[in-house]
């Protein structure tokens, strides 16, 4: 025991380690100072073993549902386009293209109509609905954030984590400066960065490699349930947006941004902080 409560000794007064069964673990710093084996374990968890553990330090957020519900603008304009061309497109079919491509959405409503069409009425169909879209992010302002988002946006900025976005979006840059928040975001990840839709994770490997982290290391903000799967897949851990029923097979769920508090982040993830 009095080898093991001998700390910072001077080897005039304390222990003298070439006689004791430790002798091949203290250290010597200098002919006067040698550390304990005790003291220096205690060193080596914390400044050791501690940084080699893997630890949350980046996060990567979903844009429509998560920080803002331009969602409901996505569906207002494809019910427009639906209405003025005699498809039926309800509520239930919009929640499927919650984060997934312009075109791959537009390839969805279409087979639920059966209607097929060549590939270059499609773009064009593509681009009405992207007019009436773009026209109403207009009307989007500061006041727009879902309620908590802003908050723990701020919050991940004065604790020092990396923030990525990572939206299918190609007006995605538009909708954060709407906002004014941009000075949220390390990186901008959107429709434009990678070719791949979700559920396919390319756009949050891609955050993820912007930031200089490995996936294990992020935390995954979707409202979609294809957003889900791209995070696991990924190899990411997730935190679900929306009822149970779309994402409930994410590590963690919120019924909406209101309660994703880092303090309940924290809890939950306590192992990875
Ligand atoms: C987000 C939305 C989708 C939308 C996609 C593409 O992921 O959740 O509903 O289809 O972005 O958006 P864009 O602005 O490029 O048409
Ligand atoms: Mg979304």
């Amino acid at each position: 025991m009095r080898y093991l409560f001998n700390g910072l000794l001077t080897k005039k007064e304390g222990v003298n380690w070439k006689n004791t069964p430790f002798r091949h673990s203290a250290v010597n710093f200098s002919e006067n100072i040698t550390l304990s084996p005790f003291f220096l374990n205690i060193f080596r968890y914390f400044f050791v073993l501690k940084t080699d553990l893997t630890m949350i330090k980046g996060f990567i957020f979903d844009l429509d549902g998560v920080i803002t519900d331009t969602a409901e603008q996505h569906y207002v304009a494809w019910k427009k386009l639906s209405d003025e061309n005699g498809w039926s497109f309800d509520r239930e079919l919009n929640d499927k293209l919650r984060g997934i491509s312009r075109l791959d959405s537009i390839q969805v409503i279409l087979e639920h109509n059966n209607i097929t069409l060549d590939e270059d009425t499609i773009g064009k169909l593509a681009n009405q609905k992207n007019e009436k879209y773009v026209e109403s992010l207009d009307d989007v302002t500061p006041e727009d954030f879902l309620p908590g988002a802003k908050e723990l946006l701020t919050h991940l900025r004065t604790e020092g984590f990396h923030v990525a976005l990572g939206s299918a979006s190609k007006n995605a840059s538009k909708v954060l400066q709407q906002l004014n928040a941009l000075g949220y975001f390390d990186v901008i990840g959107d429709g434009n960065s990678v070719t791949e839709s979700k559920p396919n994770p390319a756009i949050f490997l891609h955050g993820a490699e912007k930031l200089g982290l490995q996936p294990d290391e992020c935390i995954v903000f979707e409202d979609a349930e294809s957003g889900v799967d791209a995070a696991k897949t990924g190899g990411f851990h997730s935190i679900g947006i929306g009822p149970k029923e779309r994402v409930g097979h994410a590590d963690l769920r919120f019924d909406s941004m209101a309660d994703a508090t880092l303090f309940e982040i924290k809890s939950y993830f306590k192992d990875l902080f």
